[in-house]
């Protein structure tokens, strides 16, 4: 385990156990859809790259990147797009990948901004789910795991840039963020 890390909330088998049945489910209830998995950078790098290889149906690939204006603003709930689609989603079924929902600002920009494009479908695919934290009344249509509300880093989810590439999910040491 890594020093910074107090506890490990999902180890790294954990993970793959809860991915594997969410790739079974996707591609039980997406078969002959043709899905466009749109991840979110880049805290879901880790969990889209593992999930699309679980899956065994089609699917299409792309990314969009959002950020918050600042570490202030974020509570605000005002997000920012810097990456957009590359292609157009009229008609598609969407899957937004997503490592947490915490607030819930960003997904529900995200799933306003993209149902504005007439797509088939919008449907949230998230890793990790903070509820006690939901400022917003946004939904994991599927989703990998509840989780506590504690600093969580590791598989994809930083801090300060930080701890992305940790293979399980890990509780931060407060020692780390209160110095
Ligand atoms: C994280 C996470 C979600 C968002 C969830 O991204 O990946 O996109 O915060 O928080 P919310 O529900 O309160 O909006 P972050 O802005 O930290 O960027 P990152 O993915 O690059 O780490």
């Amino acid at each position: 385990m890594h020093q910074d890390v107090e506890n490990i909330m999902f180890s790294k088998e954990q993970i793959e156990k809860r991915i594997a049945e969410l790739a079974a489910q996707l591609d039980r209830e997406y078969a002959g859809k043709n899905p466009l998995m749109v991840g979110i950078l880049k805290g879901s790098v880790m969990f889209y790259a593992d999930l699309l290889r679980a899956m065994t149906i089609p699917v299409e690939m792309d990314f969009m990147a959002i950020s918050s204006y600042g570490a202030g603003a974020k509570s605000s709930g005002e997000v920012k797009l810097i990456k957009d689609l590359d292609r157009k989603i009229e008609g598609r079924h969407v899957i937004i990948v997503e490592d947490i929902i915490d607030s819930g600002y960003t997904l529900s920009y995200l799933k306003r901004m993209l149902y504005s494009r007439k797509p088939d479908s919008v449907k949230i695919c998230a890793l990790l789910d903070k509820y006690s934290r939901r400022v917003v009344p946004i939904e994991a249509d599927y989703k990998g795991f509840d989780c506590e509300d504690e600093f969580v880093v590791g598989f994809g989810l930083d801090y300060a840039e930080r701890y992305r590439n940790l293979p399980y999910i890990g509780i931060l040491k407060r020692s780390v963020y209160e110095k």
